[in-house]
């Protein structure tokens, strides 16, 4: 039984709790308030800003149209690095704004709307884009190396259809799950290449086709080259790993103001360090794949063979050799033109 002096005690608590509550109340009344007139300032920026670009293009399109003498042009020119300087603002303030879906494909669209509903991705903080990006390259890297463990098993520890049908299934999830992240990254501003994002859609189309792809001799004769190729796939990822990591905190330490460890100078001759020691991996991955279509191609003109997965994933090889190959030369290439100093706020968004 409660004594009277417990009971008083009590009382005093709740009432100090009902003092603080009231504070809370408040706080809380005040936050939701400003959550309100946070959500119509957003709107607000991003319809001004619209609207000043709309109005931006007019009147660059009448520049265009218009007969203009020496003194005009002096002050058309004026007007036009001006325009040019707000461009670089519009671009800080949508970097904090909620992004519009527009720029990304028609397909990342709708696999946004299709797995996540009507939402906004946007990530409206520079640290949280950095966190997110971050937290993408580690997630690749843990998936990298289950999916070496379960290649190297499959290779040379055991022999069953299940345990590869697995591994097929955790690729597709991966994969999947891969796009999705990417394409988050995109709408957030990264400028990852539009063919790195239909890579994974494809892969996950050719491990979709190798988990039902049923076995037989055909399989079997396939099946050592591609836990291969997987086992290599995987340690090539984990170069790869690494250099995207240290272009990442390198590109973020440039971006950084008052950080003096690193310059424009210092990041491009460790960005062609890295670079041309992955290349070769990257370039020898590609021919492997190439290899793998040439195989599955030879494959499908076995007696033995009645699988339609056969010359699929032939092509799929084939595509992806073709695809992987040109962008990975034309990006070294647009590498090679951009020698002159990277403005740091380019990558660091
Ligand atoms: N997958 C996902 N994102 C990639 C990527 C890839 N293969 N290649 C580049 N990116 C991202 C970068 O992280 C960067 O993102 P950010 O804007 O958010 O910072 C953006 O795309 C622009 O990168 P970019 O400057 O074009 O290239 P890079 O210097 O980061 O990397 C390569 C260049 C060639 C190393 C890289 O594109 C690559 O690894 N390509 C080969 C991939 C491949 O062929 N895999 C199969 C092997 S068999």
């Amino acid at each position: 039984m409660m004594s009277n002096r417990q009971v008083t005690d009590c009382i005093d608590e709740w009432k100090s709790l009902e003092k603080e509550y009231s504070v809370l109340d408040a706080d809380f009344e005040k936050y939701r308030q400003q959550l309100d007139d946070l959500y119509v300032l957003q709107e607000r920026c991003v319809k001004m800003i619209n609207h000043q670009k709309k109005r931006y293009q007019h009147l660059l399109d009448t520049f265009k149209d218009g007969i203009i003498n020496g003194e005009e042009k002096k002050a058309v020119n004026e007007i036009e690095a001006q325009m040019n300087k707000r461009q670089n603002n519009f671009k800080q303030m949508e970097d904090n704004l909620p992004r519009d879906s527009g720029a990304l494909f028609f397909f990342d669209r709708k696999l946004l709307t299709a797995i996540l509903g009507p939402m906004s991705v946007s990530l409206l903080k520079k640290q949280d884009r950095f966190k997110y990006k971050d937290e993408y390259e580690k997630f690749k890297f843990i998936c990298t190396i289950i999916m070496f463990v379960f290649s190297f098993t499959n290779l040379f520890l055991v022999e069953f259809r299940f345990s590869d049908a697995l591994y097929h299934f955790v690729l597709l999830w991966y994969y999947c799950t891969v796009t999705l992240r990417e394409t988050i990254l995109r709408h957030n501003g990264s400028r990852i290449k539009g063919w790195w994002v239909f890579h994974h859609y494809i892969s996950c189309v050719l491990s979709g086709v190798l988990l039902i792809w049923p076995d037989g001799p055909v399989y079997q004769l396939f099946r050592n080259q591609f836990m291969t190729f997987s086992l290599y796939l995987s340690l090539v990822q984990v170069l790869q790993y690494y250099y995207q990591r240290g272009c990442l905190y390198r590109l973020r330490a440039l971006g950084e103001k008052g950080n003096m460890d690193i310059t424009v100078e210092g990041f491009q001759t460790w960005m062609w360090r890295g670079l041309t020691f992955l290349l070769p991996f990257l370039f020898f991955g590609h021919f492997f794949q190439l290899y793998n279509a040439y195989t599955l191609y030879t494959l499908s003109y076995h007696d033995d063979c009645v699988e339609w997965q056969v010359p699929a994933s032939a092509l799929i090889f084939l595509a992806l050799f073709f695809g992987n190959f040109s962008t990975t030369v034309l990006v070294v290439l647009q590498k090679v033109r951009n020698l002159n100093p990277k403005k740091p706020a380019d990558k660091t968004n």
